[in-house]
Parts: C-alpha cells; sequence; structure tokens
C-alpha cells in the first residue's frame, strides 16, 4: 500500500517517486532502415526525442533512464544537450542496452536512482505516449501494484489452420493488445526479474515476466493513437497523426516610414550607407517592422502598436531586432513555429539588393530558423506614389506559422 493510500506521511514527495525506462537499444529490423528507427525523424525531430519529451512532460516523472546500444552512447549525449532543457536533461540518465528488449529494461531498472519506488517501462518506439496515459497508468500502479496500458482487440480474430485455412475463429470478448507504458512497484519489477534469470525466462513484455511471477496486473484503457513505429508504414500513419494536431495560421504585415534627413538607415538589421534615414520612435526598420505585424496577425494578437506602443520610453530607437525576437517569445509561447515568411520592400534607392543576403540571416537568426525559410524581394515603384518620389519606404510580409491545436 502507498504511503498516500495509507495515510502516512513521507518526507520523499509522492510525486518524486516515479521513474521511467525507456528501451531503446533496439535495431528497428523490421524498419529496415541503415539508422535504427528510434533515431528518425518525425516532424522535425528525431522519434526517441518525441517520446522523452512527452514523458518529461509529466511532472510525476523523477527520472527517466533511457538505455542505448553502446556505440550510441555519444550519440544520444549529443541530442539531449540538443533538445532539452538543462532541467529536463538533470533528470535523464543513459545506460547501455542489452541484446534482448528484455536485457535493455533490466539494465534500465538497475539504473533508477534507489529513490524511485514507482517503474514505468515504455518503448521508445511509441512517440505519440500522451502525457494523459501516462498519468493513468501511474494511478493505476499505485492503486493496483503494476498495471499495463492496452486496448480491446476490435477485429474478428481467426486462428489459422493448415494450409493457411481458417482452423477456428476465436472470442475476443476478453482479448487486449498489450502497449506501453506498463509498471510496477519497484520490488515487483525486482522480484520479477530476478525470477526470469533463475528460470531462464523471456517474455515480449514486462508484464509477462510479472505474471509468470504470479504477480496480478491491471488493464488500463490505452489510446489507439500510442502505435509502435515498428514499419515504414507505421511512419506515415504517425505523421499524419502529427499533422492532424497542426493548425497552419496566415499573416500579413504592412508597415512604412518617412525618410528624413540625420538618420540612419536601417533594414532588417543592416545599417545601409545612405544621404537618409527612417524616421520613427524606434530604429523604424520598416522591413523588421512589416514582419512582427505579420506574425502577430497570424497568432491572432493585433499589431506591432499593441505589444510595443511608441508611446513607451523602453522603445525609443530600441533595435527591432529584439522586437522580433519578443514576438518569436510570444510564438513560442502560443505553441507555433514559423513555417517562412516572404517579404517584399517597396523602395526607389537606394539599391537593395546587395544587402538582402544579410537582412535575410538577421531575420532568421532573430526567428530562430534557416534562412531558406526567410525570402526577401526589394522592388521601386517606377518613381510612382510616395515610395517612387523617395518620401518614404514601404514592406509588406507574409508569413505562415503552424501551431498545435491540442
Ligand atoms: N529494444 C531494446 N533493446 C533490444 C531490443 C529492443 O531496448 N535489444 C527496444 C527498442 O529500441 C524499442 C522497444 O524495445 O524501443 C520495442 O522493441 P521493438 O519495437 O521490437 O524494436 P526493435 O527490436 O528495434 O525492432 P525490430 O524487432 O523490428 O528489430
Ligand atoms: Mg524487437
Amino acid at each position: 500500500m502507498s504511503s498516500e493510500q495509507s495515510g502516512t506521511r513521507n518526507s520523499i514527495p509522492q510525486t518524486g517517486r516515479v521513474g521511467v525506462v525507456l528501451p531503446a537499444a533496439g535495431f528497428g529490423s523490421r524498419m529496415g532502415s541503415a539508422t535504427p528507427k528510434q533515431y528518425l525523424t518525425l516532424a522535425g525531430k528525431p522519434i526517441l526525442v518525441h517520446t522523452l519529451a512527452a514523458v518529461l512532460a509529466c511532472p510525476e516523472i523523477a527520472a527517466v533512464v533511457v538505455a542505448v546500444a553502446a556505440d550510441q552512447l555519444d550519440h544520444l549525449a549529443t541530442l539531449l544537450d540538443h533538445h532539452f532543457s538543462a532541467t529536463d536533461r538533470a533528470k535523464i540518465l543513459i545506460t547501455t542496452g542489452g541484446a534482448t528488449r528484455q536485457l535493455s529494461v533490466r539494465a534500465g531498472i538497475q539504473a533508477l536512482p534507489p529513490a524511485i519506488d514507482t517503474i514505468l517501462v515504455h518503448d521508445a518506439a511509441r512517440p505519440l505516449i500522451t502525457p494523459a496515459l501516462i498519468k493513468r497508468c501511474i494511478r493505476a500502479i499505485q492503486t493496483h501494484g503494476a498495471a499495463i496500458v492496452a486496448i480491446p482487440v476490435n477485429d474478428t480474430l481467426k486462428l489459422a489452420g493448415p494450409e493457411n485455412k481458417i482452423g477456428k475463429t476465436i472470442d475476443r470478448t476478453h482479448l487486449y493488445r498489450a502497449q506501453t507504458p506498463q509498471g510496477a512497484k519497484r520490488e515487483l519489477f525486482v522480484n520479477a526479474y530476478a525470477l526470469a534469470d533463475r528460470e531462464n525466462f523471456s517474455g515480449t513484455d514486462e508484464a509477462s515476466l510479472l505474471e509468470h511471477a504470479g504477480i496480478p496486473v491491471a488493464i488500463v484503457a490505452g489510446e489507439e493513437r500510442n502505435i509502435k513505429i515498428t514499419r515504414p508504414d507505421d511512419l506515415s500513419i504517425a505523421r499524419s497523426i502529427l499533422e492532424e494536431k497542426k493548425m497552419i495560421r496566415i499573416g500579413h504585415g504592412f508597415d512604412a516610414h518617412r525618410l528624413v534627413d540625420d538618420r540612419p538607415l536601417i533594414l532588417g538589421g543592416v545599417t545601409i550607407e545612405y544621404e537618409k534615414g527612417l524616421l520613427g520612435h524606434s530604429d523604424a526598420d520598416v522591413l523588421t517592422h512589416a514582419l512582427i505585424d505579420a506574425i502577430l496577425g497570424a497568432l491572432g494578437k493585433g499589431d506591432i502598436g499593441r505589444h510595443f506602443p511608441d508611446s513607451d520610453d523602453r522603445y525609443k530607437g530600441i533595435n527591432s531586432l529584439k522586437l522580433l525576437d519578443e514576438t518569436i517569445g510570444l510564438t513560442i509561447k502560443n505553441k507555433a513555429v514559423l513555417v517562412n515568411a516572404d517579404l517584399t520592400i517597396l523602395c526607389q534607392a537606394p539599391k537593395l539588393a546587395p544587402h538582402l543576403e544579410a537582412m535575410r540571416a538577421n531575420l532568421a537568426h532573430a526567428c530562430g530558423v534557416d534562412q531558406d525559410r526567410i525570402n526577401i524581394k526589394a522592388t521601386t515603384t517606377e518613381k510612382m506614389g510616395y515610395t517612387g518620389r523617395g518620401e518614404g519606404i514601404a514592406a509588406h510580409a507574409v508569413v505562415l506559422l503552424e501551431q498545435d491545436n491540442d
């Protein structure tokens, strides 16, 4: 019985005692790719990174051990440094897996800190795991001692007889397909693995070992989407599931500033040698302003004036790339990423072509994206209108954002 159920107090908080083992030492032979499947890219990130991120999104999880093949230890460490914050990174341990899944899991269990008393095992190759499912499994372990997530079989089941003809139809009423997480109180796992070692018993999941040791295992409702990436088709299914969760948002931005004497001309963060410059409360970087407005538009968050009012002294003479940086912060907070931006500057003079690449580099850097996501064009207006007469410079921007839909 857990301390919570018995009503006793424990110095280790209940939420600090759950650990997860991610077996990730397989070769993915059924996937048939040169790289083991857990390192293949899904929606821009390796499968293993998706899985780890979902696990770490559960505040209940105090530690995660990833069991990897010996030749992937360095690669994994680099991946983790690249994709996770220092706080998340501190919860992740790496160990060397074994020749079978069972041995990899055993190595993972042994590597979990002693304070961990509840252990979940989850396939690294199931990246669509949700924090809700993890929580459900933890609750069931706390109540029953051991639990797995599984889903009822929907299809009618046939047992094949000789010559691949149907032998008989199986009653599916009590049949489930086992998924992961599968978990138990630590001592139950330790006992089950010790018995399996003594009796040379091998199973394809953790529950088999618990069952072999006579330990009752509760079944918790799994999720259809929690698929195991096993063959190339599974990767396509996972991609479409993830895409379903994205919303595409478009935004447009426009800005114009007057050209005056005694001001620097700054466009896309690049200071351009010219007899005049743009007038404004900030550095009057009309191109960056158009981009900011387009991003805010796509987010449905108003405009630049609302976020950075020119009545506020903080923004006097400010480098507009800083405002762009803040806008990108807002984008991240709203679970959106910039897919691409296309910008057009309306300017009679000076000639901007030699500066476009430097502007592109600045804007891409501030947005945290590759340069190929940003396109900048410049055009004159054939001496027509205020830009054509050299009274000012204007800029248009359109952007596409992709936002998590959940
Ligand atoms: N696994 C492991 N150690 C092994 C074998 C498998 O840690 N020796 C892990 C896999 O990396 C995967 C999970 O166990 O995350 C589920 O196994 P499976 O889907 O069978 O993966 P692979 O064994 O890599 O694939 P295959 O069976 O097609 O070779
Ligand atoms: Mg396997």
